[in-house]
């Protein structure tokens, strides 16, 4: 029975936590939600801020949603999220600037080309929290599908809602081809790279609520 001592070990181990997460939490008074913020460099001293929302609790292997919120630059052509951690086999959404609002646009790739339309993550924008001024865009939307899909082992895959999930950004120098469409083509990312969020600081108890107190974007 030697081996299960090294078991009781590795499960031991396995509950600690080896590296801290990228993200540090981020409480935003506008939409009153909190979330896991990572800045994500896309030039020398530029980034993107990158803040995923989860309601809490969520019971046990369920699907959930999810509320996102990114800040870019205005230079910023489009830029968006990989749920999976990487490009291909997961859950892709895709942010830009149309006029004084953003686009969403919902993609998922089985290969490093031009990723397909993806009905399967649906996107509500919220009326708070989605702007433009002179410097900056942001968006800031609720997902449903994000953070359960067919992953790259082609099995289904749910995010741990209390877990330091392994996400990705890309970022492309160049506007979309159609900014007001979601089902616009564009062009390939300039700069792309992963970081690890933690969900179990991103929360909140009273996510239907706000989600409901943000409102829905008409534009
Ligand atoms: C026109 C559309 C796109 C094309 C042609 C494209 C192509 C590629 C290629 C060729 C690579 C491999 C780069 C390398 O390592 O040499 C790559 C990586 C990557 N792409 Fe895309 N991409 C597109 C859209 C997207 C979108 C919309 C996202 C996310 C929202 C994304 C996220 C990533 C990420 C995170 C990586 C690095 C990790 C990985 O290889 O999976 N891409 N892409």
């Amino acid at each position: 029975m030697r081996w299960s001592i090294g078991v009781v070990w590795a499960a031991a181990l396995m509950s600690i936590p080896t590296e801290a997460a990228d993200s540090s939490t981020y409480f935003d008074a506008e939409t009153g939600f909190t979330f896991a913020q990572f800045n994500g460099l896309f030039q020398i001293g530029k980034g993107i801020l990158y803040r995923v929302a989860v309601p809490s609790p969520v019971p046990a292997n369920a699907s959930y949603d999810v509320v996102f919120q990114i800040v870019a630059p205005i230079a910023v052509g489009w830029t968006g999220l990989a749920w999976g951690g990487g490009m291909v086999r997961s859950p892709l959404t895709v942010t830009w600037q149309n006029g004084q609002t953003v686009t969403i646009g919902s993609r998922y790739a089985t290969g490093h080309s031009m990723p397909s339309v993806y009905p399967n993550a649906v996107y509500t924008k919220f009326k708070t929290g989605t702007k433009v001024n002179s410097t900056h865009w942001q968006v800031t939307a609720k997902c449903s599908g994000c953070s359960t899909f067919i992953g790259s082992t082609n099995s289904q895959v749910t995010l741990p809602p209390k877990g330091v999930n392994r996400l990705a950004f890309a970022e492309s120098n160049s506007k979309p081809a159609t900014p007001s469409s979601s089902t616009s083509t564009f062009n390939v990312h300039d700069v792309t790279n992963s970081f690890t969020a933690d969900f179990a600081s991103a929360g909140n108890t009273e996510f239907a609520a706000l989600v409901a107190k943000n409102g829905e974007a008409t534009n």
